[in-house]
C-alpha cells in the first residue's frame, strides 16, 4: 500500500497555514458565539456556532472523538461563501465547538469550500476531501462555478490544504459529465487499506449520477466508473452521496434536487433518496432493489454517515429544507441545525433509523401511563415539555371497533401547537406545524403512509427546543421538522375521534 504523500508538509509551516480569511472567521465566531445564550440554542442538536449552517461534512471518528464539520457562513445567518465549521464530541450529543477548519482562501476554492468528508490516515493525520468552487466568467457575461475536489490534512484542529490541489478535476470526468455540478465527495477506506470515494455529478441528460473514484494513498485519485445513474427518475442533480455496506446490502444515500412527488413517498423540492441493492465488491457493481425516502417529514437533507468504533452505521442530516429557510425571523444569530444522529440498519429491504442509543443517557424523570383511554381530548399529569423523549403505543379501545383519528399535539399553548395525527383507515400519519407560530406561506405539513394493522401504531417523539423528530414503529420511518414556536408553549395533549387505548412513557432530556 502506498504511503500518504507528506513531502509537501514541511516542519514550521503550521503557523502560516492559517490564512487571513480563516483567521477572520475564527476570530468572528469566537466573539459572536458569546452573544448567543445557551437557552437560545437547541438543547442537544448541533447548531451553527454563529451565522449559517447547512450540510454535515467530514463526519468521522478521529483521535478518540467524533468530528463533525459543516457548511458554514459564520458572518451572516444566510448562505454565503462556504467555510467548514467544526465540532467534536465523545457521545454524538454533547458537542464542543472547535475553530473553523476551512475557508475559501485559494484560487481553486475562492468561491467556497463545499461539502465533503473526512477519514483518519494510518499515519495519524486527518484527511479532508471537499469541493472547491471557483467562479468562471464567460465572454457573454454569464458566470459558472467550476467544481473540483480538493484535500486538506490536519491534526483535528488545524488543516493545511494540499499543495497539489485540486486532486480531481474535470479531466477525470466521464464523457458528458458536468464540471459545474460535480461535488460532495464521500470517502471511505477499504479493508485492504486502499480508498474509495463517491461524488455527485450531473450527466449529459441533466440528471444526477454517482461517480466512483479510487486511491492507493488518499491523495492521488483515479476515476473508476459511474456507480449509479439517476436517468431522470428521482429529481435532477444528486447531491451529497454516501455509499456503504449495511446488513449485507449496498446502500446509497443521496439528496436529489427538484423532486416530484410519487404518492406519499417523495415530496416536491429537494428531498432525500435511499437506494438499497446488492453490491458486488469484486466488480464494484450495484444492482438496485428498493428505493425510498430517507426522511418523511419536512426538514431533512444531505445526510452523511460514520462507522462508529463499535460497528454502528450512524447518520446525521441537516435538519432543514432549502425551500423553507426563510421560516425563521431574519435577524437571528444562528441558523441551521443538525438532526439527531441515527443508527441505521436494513430490515426487509428497508432502511430502519433509530436515535443513537447515547440519547438514553440524557433521559431523566420518567412519567409512564398504561392503558389510558382517550375518547375526545385529554392531557396527562407530567406529560409536557419542549425537551422530551416520549414513546406512545396506540390501539383501538375495543378491538372490533375502529377509531377514526388519533392526534398528539405538542409545543402547545392557547395560541400555538404542532400536531401529529393518524388516520387508521388509510394508514396515514400527518405532521402539521401550521399553527406553530410561522408567519410564512411555506409548506407546513406532510403526510406519510405508515405500517399499521388494526389501528395499532408505535411512535417515538423527540422534541428539542426548535425541532421535532418522530420515529414510527421502531424506526421504520422518520419524520423531522423544525419549529420556532415560543418556548412557553410546552403543552402536550391527545385527541381521538373514536375510542383509543394508549401506553405512554415520557422522559425529559438534558445534556450532561
Ligand atoms: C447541498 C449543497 C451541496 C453543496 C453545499 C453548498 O445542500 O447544495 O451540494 O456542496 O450544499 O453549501
Amino acid at each position: 500500500m502506498g504511503e500518504p504523500d507528506s513531502s509537501w508538509l514541511k516542519e514550521g509551516r503550521k503557523a502560516d497555514m492559517i490564512s487571513q480569511t480563516l483567521r477572520e472567521a475564527r476570530k468572528y465566531e469566537e466573539v459572536f458565539e458569546k452573544m448567543i445564550g445557551e437557552e437560545e440554542r437547541p438543547g442537544f442538536h448541533l447548531s451553527a456556532r454563529t451565522g449559517w449552517m447547512n450540510d454535515p461534512n467530514g463526519f468521522s471518528f478521529y483521535k478518540g472523538k467524533y468530528h463533525l464539520f459543516y457548511q458554514y457562513h459564520p458572518f451572516d445567518s444566510h448562505w454565503g461563501p462556504m467555510h467548514w465549521g467544526h465540532a467534536a464530541s465523545s457521545d454524538l450529543l454533547n458537542w464542543e465547538y472547535l475553530p473553523a477548519a476551512l475557508a475559501p482562501d485559494e484560487v481553486y476554492d475562492r468561491n467556497g469550500c463545499f461539502s465533503g468528508s473526512a477519514i483518519p490516515l494510518p499515519d495519524g493525520r486527518h484527511l479532508l476531501m471537499y469541493t472547491g468552487v471557483a467562479r468562471e466568467r464567460l465572454g457573454n457575461g454569464a458566470v459558472n462555478d467550476i467544481q473540483t475536489q480538493c484535500i486538506a490534512v490536519g491534526d483535528g484542529i488545524d488543516y493545511e490544504k494540499y499543495g497539489k490541489n485540486p486532486v480531481i478535476n474535470s479531466g477525470n470526468l466521464p464523457e458528458g459529465g458536468s464540471k459545474y455540478d460535480f461535488r460532495d465527495p464521500k470517502m471511505w477506506r477499504k479493508e485492504d487499506g486502499s480508498y474509495c470515494c463517491v461524488i455527485g455529478n450531473r450527466a449529459a441528460d441533466g440528471s444526477g449520477q454517482i461517480l466512483l473514484f479510487t486511491s492507493q494513498d488518499g491523495f492521488a485519485w483515479k476515476y473508476e466508473k459511474v456507480l449509479i445513474e439517476n436517468v431522470s427518475r428521482y429529481g435532477k442533480m444528486w447531491e451529497c452521496p454516501d455509499f456503504f455496506l449495511l446488513d449485507g446490502k449496498g446502500v446509497l444515500l443521496t439528496s436529489p434536487t427538484d423532486m416530484l412527488p410519487v404518492g406519499f413517498e417523495y415530496h416536491n423540492g429537494n428531498g432525500t433518496l435511499c437506494l438499497i441493492g446488492d453490491f458486488d465488491q469484486e466488480t464494484d457493481s450495484f444492482t438496485e432493489q428498493n428505493h425510498q425516502a430517507i426522511d418523511y417529514g419536512i426538514d431533512f437533507y444531505a445526510p452523511q454517515t460514520v462507522l462508529t468504533p463499535d460497528g454502528r452505521r450512524v447518520m446525521i442530516g441537516w435538519m432543514q429544507n432549502w425551500d423553507t429557510c426563510n421560516m425563521r425571523d431574519q435577524k437571528v444569530a444562528w441558523f441551521g441545525q443538525m438532526s439527531l444522529p441515527r443508527e441505521l440498519s436494513i430490515k426487509d429491504g428497508r432502511l430502519i433509523q433509530k436515535p443513537v442509543r447515547e440519547l438514553e443517557k440524557l433521559r431523566q424523570g420518567e412519567v409512564a401511563y398504561r392503558d389510558v383511554s382517550i375518547d375526545g381530548t385529554a392531557s396527562l399529569e407530567g406529560i409536557q415539555g419542549r425537551m422530551v423523549d416520549m414513546e406512545l403505543e396506540i390501539r383501538p379501545e375495543r378491538e372490533e371497533e375502529a377509531y377514526h383519528k388519533f392526534a398528539v399535539r405538542f409545543a402547545q399553548n392557547g395560541q400555538y401547537y404542532t400536531s401529529l395525527s393518524f388516520h387508521p383507515r388509510d394508514s396515514i400519519l400527518k405532521i402539521d406545524r401550521k399553527f406553530s407560530g410561522s408567519r410564512r406561506a411555506i409548506i407546513h405539513q406532510r403526510r406519510s403512509l405508515v405500517n399499521s394493522k388494526n389501528g395499532k401504531l408505535k411512535l417515538r417523539i423527540i422534541l428539542d427546543r426548535f425541532s421535532v423528530e418522530v420515529f414510527v414503529n421502531d424506526g421504520e420511518q422518520a419524520l423531522s421538522a423544525i419549529l420556532y414556536t415560543d418556548q412557553a408553549a410546552d403543552g402536550i395533549s391527545f385527541l381521538s375521534d373514536g375510542a383509543v387505548k394508549m401506553d405512554i412513557v415520557k422522559y425529559g432530556l438534558l445534556r450532561g
